[in-house]
């Protein structure tokens, strides 16, 4: 590991450029708990460690770029949101945001249930053992082939997103000579503080069917009619990374009165309601997410407060969270490569991956924190953009940050709270091979998913 001495680069507050900071933190080795996993902590010799291994014994034996889990805060976090919610209600995890087989096992142990979107993720939870009863699908375009492997397997809910799909299920589930449990999923028209492409309750989008112009309750009465369908609620997502419980107070209020609603035109009431997913977490210091508790009280306080108005029994409640369980439990370990000062600008440090193992930068605008993990340094702040490896000058993966300005080549640094819609969003872009996920929990660390090879890509490559 050489230390080659190289100009600074910017690092006083008067003299930085535009950007998403405010001043340097006073302590760079300093490692703020609300972002960073559980166990995660600087060992005495200086070096940050997770699960009680430090991440240059995990560099060393792994690799990387890789991305390093804490099982023990994973385990807490589900667990945090099942007690929360408590016995009168679902919590399925959102797999979207990370899935792997062994994710699914802590989730079955821990009393979570599972929501997927795709085949290749029902087929990932049924394979580690998730009784299908436990499983909800979702998607806006279901294949046939996924409703009737979705049926046939058994899944104890299906969430129906257009007018098509309310009679492909019912015709499949009846082909099949079964009654498949399904919901409605309903734009309730909120829109929702947060990135537009993460933003789903507005009506101008794919998701859902609309609840202001009657389509919503167009849809529930087909549904009602159809004997291949056993309508147990409705379903609302309204976004994604959201810290501002009032879209939610709105979507539940909106979900009663539908409820009600049909209540009054059929004479039913649906025993359930889903308020999926979508709350933020902190990628900042700046981020203030609540606590699953808070977020249980508050939405069972709204929904019983609707029911008692609109004299309705109180549905069971479910939620889909992803990014609140896994996010904050992983961060991506990098080695730096290049480092490239610009005069009055800022220093660019390219890393050993970048936009292939973290598009959110680039995709979202998102913003992420950086720390020199492999040792401590009392260097004055330097103004950093962490870039990737990849021949596009988008390949950002933290906009604006400060690393000590004795960064040099090999040292490993770390972006925390990439659990979330990173390593499911991996791609193989410029032939990168997707790196592995580890589990790190007391001392031990295991590979969860394995570092794609370059056999995995020629083995693809069949022409
Ligand atoms: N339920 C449904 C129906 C969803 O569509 C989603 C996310 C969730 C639950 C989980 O949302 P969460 O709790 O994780 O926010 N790739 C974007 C996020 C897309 C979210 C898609 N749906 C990102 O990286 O921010």
């Amino acid at each position: 590991m050489s230390r080659s001495a190289h100009p600074a680069g910017p690092r006083h507050a008067d003299v930085l450029p535009e950007g998403h900071y405010t001043a340097p933190p006073t302590d760079l080795n300093a490692l703020d708990s609300k972002v960073w996993a559980q166990t995660v902590t600087r060992t005495t010799d200086g070096v940050v460690s997770v699960g009680s291994i430090d991440v240059k014994k995990l560099a060393e034996e792994f690799g990387t770029p890789a991305y390093f889990i804490d099982e023990a805060d994973f385990r807490a976090r589900a667990r945090a949101w099942r007690t929360a919610f408590g016995d009168d209600a679902d919590v399925f995890y959102a797999g979207k945001a990370f899935l792997s087989r062994a994710v699914v096992r802590w989730l079955h142990e821990e009393g979570l249930n599972l929501d997927v979107c795709s085949a290749g993720e029902l087929a990932t939870a049924l394979s580690a053992g998730m009784p299908a009863e436990r499983i909800a699908f979702h998607g806006n375009n279901k294949s046939t082939a996924e409703i009737t492997e979705a049926i046939s397997s058994g899944v104890g809910r299906i969430v129906l997103d257009s007018f098509q799909e309310i009679v492909r299920v019912a015709h499949i589930a009846e082909s099949l000579g079964k009654r498949q449990r399904v919901q409605i999923r309903v734009t309730v028209g909120v829109e929702a503080h947060t990135h537009e492409f993460i933003a789903t309750a507005h009506e101008d989008q794919k998701f859902g069917i609309g609840l202001a112009d009657g389509q919503a309750a167009e849809a529930v009465r087909r549904a009602l009619a159809l004997d291949g369908l056993e309508l147990i609620g409705i379903h609302s997502h309204i976004g994604s990374q959201i810290f501002d419980m009032a879209g939610f107070e709105v979507a539940a209020r909106r979900v009663v009165k539908l409820l009600a609603e049909i209540r009054d035109e059929h004479g039913v009431e649906l025993p359930e309601i889903d308020l999926g997913g979508g709350l933020g977490i902190a990628y900042t210091s700046e981020d203030d997410p609540s606590e699953p508790h808070e977020i249980a009280k508050a939405l069972h306080e709204i929904v019983t407060r609707e029911c008692e108005s609109a004299k309705l029994r109180t549905p069971r409640i479910s939620v889909e969270p992803g990014r609140a369980i896994v996010g904050p439990t992983a961060f991506t370990l990098y080695e730096v490569g290049t480092i490239k000062p610009l005069d009055g600008l800022r220093t660019y440090v390219s890393v050993d991956g970048g936009m292939s193992d973290n598009i959110r930068t680039a995709l979202y605008d998102a913003e992420y924190t950086v720390s020199l993990v492999s040792r401590v340094s009392d260097a004055e702040p330097m103004l950093v953009r962490v870039v990737g490896k990849h021949c596009e000058s988008g390949d950002i993966v933290v906009r604006d940050a400060f690393l000590p300005a004795d960064l040099a080549p090999g040292d490993l640094i770390a972006v925390p709270a990439t659990g979330a819609y990173c390593r499911s969003m991996a791609s193989n872009y410029n032939h990168a091979l997707r790196p592995p996920v580890v589990a790190v929990r007391d001392g031990e660390a295991r590979v969860i998913v394995r570092r794609e090879t370059e056999e995995d890509l020629l083995r693809l490559d069949v022409g």
